[in-house]
């Protein structure tokens, strides 16, 4: 039988579309792979903010997951908002149990709007329990201060902290520049504990599209199931998101949708 693709994401809700399970799904659509998906938190926001969210009960995410392994074990796999340390612990139980695929870990911990989105009984179990399964994790540069404790003000910082998270467990950290500010690239930095790889890329104007950090961990998990190295799918990802970005949409109030259909056309 032909093996077709599959990634799995566990993450939250979008409303929009913009960010979270909708567009892990029309990412792994757009690259080609079939989308497993499992909810951890339902939120009410839209493109702009995080009004509230809701997580789902522990129980039921295991459950999630466990009616896709009766059928079929994902060829890769990420993971966004997780909603609470009780999650967090039950889906890194469940990667054991099931020898899922090392996550993509998008820590999710610090929306671009500055919003808290895992208080820090969350990120202290992120870091206990995900981190040390984590094939790479994702931050964003305010996570990325926050798991390294120091301060990021540029890309000799980002380098610094991609080194201090590699401690904590992860294969590998790619730490994520596209809040670097308005007139700077959009630089970001892949450390595997050898070598630091230091990813170009302008910065395309939009004034901040929503969702782009769940593009991109979709699409690092999406090439990892074709069967990519890690440094291909971070780089293919990365471009991804350019394209997806240069394609984004204005649907209302709010901030730009990328239009990751689009962007995978030639
Ligand atoms: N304006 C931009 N131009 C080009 N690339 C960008 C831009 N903004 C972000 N990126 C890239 O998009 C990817 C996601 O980075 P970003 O820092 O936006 O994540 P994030 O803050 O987690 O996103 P989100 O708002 O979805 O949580 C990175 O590869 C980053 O370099
Ligand atoms: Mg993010």
């Amino acid at each position: 039988m032909a093996t077709h693709p599959v990634a799995l994401t566990v993450a939250g809700t979008d409303p929009s579309g913009g960010a979270g399970i909708p567009a892990d799904l029309k990412t792994f659509a757009a690259l080609g792979v079939y989308g497993f998906s499992v909810v951890s938190v339902v939120v009410a926001q839209n493109s702009s903010r995080v009004l509230s969210t809701a997580p789902m009960e522990p129980v039921m995410v295991a459950r999630q997951i466990g009616a896709l392994m009766m059928q079929l074990r994902p060829h890769a796999m990420k993971t966004g908002a997780l909603g609470d340390a009780a999650i967090v612990a039950e889906v890194a139980r469940a990667i054991e149990e099931f020898e899922l695929p090392p996550p993509v870990v998008d820590p999710v911990i610090i929306s671009s709007s500055g919003a808290r989105l895992l208080d820090l009984q969350g990120e202290a179990a992120m870091r206990r329990r995900l981190l040390p399964l984590a094939r790479v994790i994702t931050p964003n540069l305010p996570e990325a201060q926050a798991l390294s404790g120091i301060e990021i003000d540029g890309v000799e910082a980002m380098r610094e902290a991609a080194r201090l998270i590699h401690r904590m467990g992860p294969r590998a950290v790619v730490v994520k520049g596209g809040h670097l500010g308005k007139h700077r690239p959009a630089v970001d930095i892949l450390y595997d504990g050898r070598s630091l790889v230091e990813l170009a890329g302008d910065r395309i104007e939009g004034g901040g599209a929503h969702g782009t950090g769940c593009v991109f961990s979709a699409a690092i998990a999406a090439w990892l199931a074709r069967g990519a190295e890690l440094e291909q799918a971070v780089r293919r990802a990365k471009e991804f998101v350019a394209r997806a970005l240069r394609y984004a949409v204005r649907i209302g109030e709010g901030r730009l949708l990328l239009d990751q259909l689009r962007a995978a056309r030639k």
